[in-house]
């Protein structure tokens, strides 16, 4: 279950049993400003369903964040399979509680992300799609040493592409 450890958290494999865990996140309009609308218990199942397959196709997905010394759900964070402009790319993605916002653990869960995904998992490159507007998301790309590439239209709207290749 265990995928990587950080100094402050353990990030494991999503199951079906973390429903609650992530209405915590989906049911709160303001963590889901920048998706189209926040999500209700089926959705969630559904969201859970995309990852297990993301798991069992390409071997990564959105994985669970606890905190390792009580074990307390603090978000999501992982490596997605993402469609860019026709090509498949890998993005670190990252959605946490916002009780535990501005504790720097986006940030710590990421940076360990990019790790396994370069090192672990030989990608050569790593991105992450984020909305123009979204000021806290492009603070965390940039700390864990993403940058801005280019501009795209996707999910209906303008979104930045950052990205960061392995050596860099
Ligand atoms: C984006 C998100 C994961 C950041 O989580 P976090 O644990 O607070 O992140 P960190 O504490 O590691 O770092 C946040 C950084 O953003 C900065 N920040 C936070 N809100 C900000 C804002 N409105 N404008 C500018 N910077 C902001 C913080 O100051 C911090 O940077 P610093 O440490 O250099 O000061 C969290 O806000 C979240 O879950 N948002 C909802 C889901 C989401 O939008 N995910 C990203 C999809 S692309």
């Amino acid at each position: 279950m265990k995928v990587l450890k950080t100094e402050r958290m353990l990030l494991r494999l999503m199951t079906e049993e973390d429903s609650d865990n992530l209405l915590q996140i989906f049911s709160d309009s303001e963590a889901m400003r920048y998706y189209p609308s926040t999500k209700d218990l089926e959705e969630t199942r559904s969201w859970i369903r995309w990852t297990s397959k993301n798991y069992k196709e390409h071997g990564i997905g959105l994985w669970i964040a606890e905190l390792r010394e009580t074990n307390e759900f603090v978000g999501q964070c992982g490596l997605i399979p993402q469609e860019i402009e026709g090509e498949l790319e890998i993005e670190i993605g990252y959605l946490f509680v916002r009780k535990h916002w501005g504790k720097g653990l986006a940030t710590e869960a990421a940076d360990a992300c990019k790790d396994y995904g370069f090192n672990q998992l030989g990608y050569n490159r790593l991105i992450s799609t984020i909305d123009k507007n979204n000021e806290a998301s492009k603070r965390v790309a940039t700390r864990v040493g993403l940058h801005f590439e280019k501009e795209i239209f996707k999910w209906n709207k303008p979104i930045e592409v950052y990205s960061v290749n392995n050596k860099e």
